[in-house]
């Protein structure tokens, strides 16, 4: 939610500051979440929890001109009609929905989210509600959803609807440009209920046509959830699909939290949260963009986020013409490569445990008994583990299965403060990014947290 620096009203500003800080209010107490200690809200999240990694796709009409998706007219940066003039050159002449998912595939994700509509309204399914669609207006003349969603469904991984509430395309939505709004929410609320049922029709068209497992909700920045009637709309989807998870951008009626682009430094207090993430700097398509991240760097974060106790939803932009960039082929294969090595420390594991006791990442088993250490860049030699107080079975590396050994150094006899740990990792068990160790202790892991003496 970067909107602020968007906006050059100075009041404008303001407001929207305020708003931001109501909203991460908001989503700090987010209501659903101190709702939801329910096992049955547990057990709807488990898959999400377990699943670690899921691929973000941005694709519409914004890719043809290469600029920014829906803020592009909003900012006047384009104006509204030649922003439009994009639909006749989205094609999606070379959409191959079964490459796509089996792209996603081999990345190691387990879910993918997709626009099925952006703040510019421009659907990519054949909506009944508008003719602003991929389907009637422009020459892809297709559903792109449905292959995508099916090929998705195939592979066992799990569908993800990313839908924008607000929709500066509408008549009867009151927004459309920064500084200037269509009517004033209060003197026109026929508009707005109007424009209510219009948001309500296509999200159950979503839900009715893909059954998607997960509705990630965007640009709810724009009305309280009161006007949004949030409740009703968790309702409705609850009612539609009990397992249904929502993120949390439903004014924080959502079941988990969306840092986005922005690293968490402390370890969020969130039961679930998800980093979304660009490869470059953009949402969608940008020829123009070409501050990729590396593969490392990618890795190293998806690492840090999983420690974290979170997810990684890292961001892809197809071409208009449904292919992607090279740079993010090769970014989802180098991750995929590197799960393949070191998968078994991410899924269906736990954020590892408190900062100070291994210097780098960390997770742990669900049954606390195998410690997974990751070696950031090129780490060999001696690396050190403080207040581990439970006997290692085992040091391996993941991805070669080398044995290393430890020595416990420092072991006071006559105190219960435990020693430190040194393993040693010679440069040879490397591996091409970022290295794991597995540590299988004896029994479920026990720290010393104190500050040293007996
Ligand atoms: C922001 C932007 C939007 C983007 C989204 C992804 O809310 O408004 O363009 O789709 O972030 O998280």
């Amino acid at each position: 939610m970067s909107h602020c620096r968007l906006t050059s009203n100075p009041i404008k500003f303001f407001i929207c500051i305020l708003a931001i800080v109501s909203l991460s209010f908001n989503l700090t107490k987010s209501k659903a979440q101190s709702s939801t200690n329910s096992d049955s809200i547990q057990q709807k999240m488990q898959w999400f929890a377990d699943a670690k990694l899921g691929i973000f796709i941005h694709w519409g009409i914004y890719a043809v001109n290469g600029i920014a998706e829906s803020w592009s007219f909003h900012n006047k940066d384009i104006s509204y009609a030649d922003y439009m003039k994009q639909l006749n050159g989205f094609t999606a002449n070379k959409y191959d929905p079964i490459a796509w998912a089996d792209m996603i595939k081999k990345s190691g994700a387990r879910y993918a989210v997709i626009t099925t509509k952006h703040h510019d309204g421009v659907a990519l399914w054949d909506t009944k509600e508008s003719k602003l669609n991929v389907v009637v207006s422009t020459p892809a003349k297709r559903d792109l959803l449905a292959p995508f969603y099916q090929a998705l469904k195939k592979n066992g991984i799990k569908a993800g609807a990313y839908f924008s509430l607000l929709d500066w395309s509408h008549p009867d939505y009151p927004g459309f440009l920064k500084d200037s709004s269509r009517y004033v929410l209060k003197n026109h609320p026929e508009k707005w209920t109007r424009f209510q049922s219009f948001l309500t029709n296509q999200l159950q068209e979503v839900m009715h046509n893909y059954q998607p497992d997960l509705i990630w909700f965007d640009g709810d920045w724009e009305h309280s959830a009161q006007e949004w009637d949030a409740v009703g709309i968790r309702k409705r989807l609850l009612a539609n699909n009990p397992n249904l998870i929502i993120n949390g951008r439903l004014m924080g009626y959502g079941d988990y939290e969306t840092p986005e682009q922005n690293f968490p430094v402390t370890r969020p207090q969130f039961k679930w949260w998800e980093l979304c993430m660009t490869t470059n700097n953009n949402w969608g398509y940008q020829q123009r963009d070409t501050a990729w991240k590396t593969p490392y760097e990618i890795i190293s974060i998806f690492v840090d986020a999983v420690a974290n106790g979170g997810n990684l939803l890292l961001d892809i932009g197809p071409k208009p013409d449904g292919t992607f960039p090279k740079e993010q082929v090769t970014i989802l294969s180098e991750l995929g490569k590197w799960n393949d090595r070191n998968g078994e420390a991410i899924f269906n594991q736990l954020g590892g445990i408190p900062q100070g006791h291994f210097y780098g990442p960390t997770t742990i088993s669900k049954d606390s008994t195998t410690l997974y250490l990751f070696l950031q860049g090129k780490t060999s030699g001696p690396v050190m583990i403080k207040g581990l107080d439970t006997k290692i079975k085992e040091v391996t590396v993941l991805g070669n299965n080398t044995k290393l050994s430890h020595k416990i150094v420092g072991k006071i006899s006559w105190s219960s403060v435990p020693g430190l740990v040194y393993i040693d990792v010679p440069t040879t068990v490397l591996d091409k990014y970022i290295t794991v160790l597995k540590l299988t202790l004896d029994k479920p892991i026990k720290l010393y947290r104190g500050k040293g003496g007996l």
